[in-house]
């Protein structure tokens, strides 16, 4: 249950969002997508930064235990750093903040790969990609919000396919092996597309929770992506 190191050979990654489960039941929601997903997906928001409030790190822990796979933190929160340990603590093995929501971003990207955890750092569609360059040798994953964060079921915002592409050619001047994820409006209708353009960890939760087969739909989306 170790994060995975980016690796441009590898196959697509598929990271569902438990915020589009039954909540009344996440245990078993887990369980239908663990043999097809790569990670479990933890959208955590504070009702501040985002309109919206979701839950914490005593639910994430008590999931813990329900999923051998690597638990991906997003942290839609205020001063994210006031935080960072009872995450770490609660089981996550990535952490991923927001640069609108941490002046001192730096020091939080230390934090996270002190507590043990991969790191991550992310922008919403408004957010250029130049506010990363100078913390961008120093992560693990960038994600791209695909629709303004705060509410599952959105639609996918078109430019983002662009600002992948950007985003990995920045990425290849590092030299450094670092994942980029995609978050809202993700589906088997749009992933080879974006996967083409150069991400390579999906988020999806509508998408995959909302179907009557989870599993068979992270599988499709896969093979979308697959490697000719
Ligand atoms: C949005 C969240 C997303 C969201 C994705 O604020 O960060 O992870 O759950 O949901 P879908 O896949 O339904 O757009
Ligand atoms: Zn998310």
């Amino acid at each position: 249950m170790k994060f995975p190191i980016y690796d441009s050979e590898a196959p697509v990654l598929i990271a569902p969002s438990i915020l589009a489960a039954d909540f009344s039941e996440l245990g078993a929601e887990i369980k239908r997508i663990e043999a097809d997903a790569d990670f479990v997906h933890i959208d955590v928001m504070d009702g501040l930064f985002v309109p919206n409030i979701s839950f914490g790190a005593p639910i994430m822990e008590s999931i813990r235990d329900k999923s051998d796979l690597p638990f991906d933190v997003h942290l839609m929160i205020e001063a994210p750093e006031r935080y960072l340990e009872q995450f770490a603590k609660a089981g996550a093995d990535g952490i991923t903040v927001h640069v609108e929501t941490s002046p001192h971003l730096h020091r939080t990207v230390q934090a996270i790969r002190e507590l043990g955890c991969a790191v991550g750092v992310v922008i919403n569609p408004a957010t250029p990609l130049s506010t990363l360059e100078e913390i961008l040798p120093l992560v693990d994953l960038v994600l791209l919000m695909s629709v303004n964060p705060g509410f599952g079921g959105q639609t996918y915002i078109p430019e983002t396919t662009d600002k992948i592409r950007r985003l990995r050619q920045m990425i290849n001047q590092t030299g450094k092996p670092i994942h980029i994820q995609v978050d809202g409006g993700v589906s088997a209708a749009n992933i080879s597309e974006l996967w083409e353009a150069g991400a390579n960890i999906f988020v999806a939760g509508s998408a995959v929770f909302k179907s009557a087969d989870p599993a068979a739909e992270i599988r499709k989306m896969k093979a979308q992506c697959a490697r000719s």
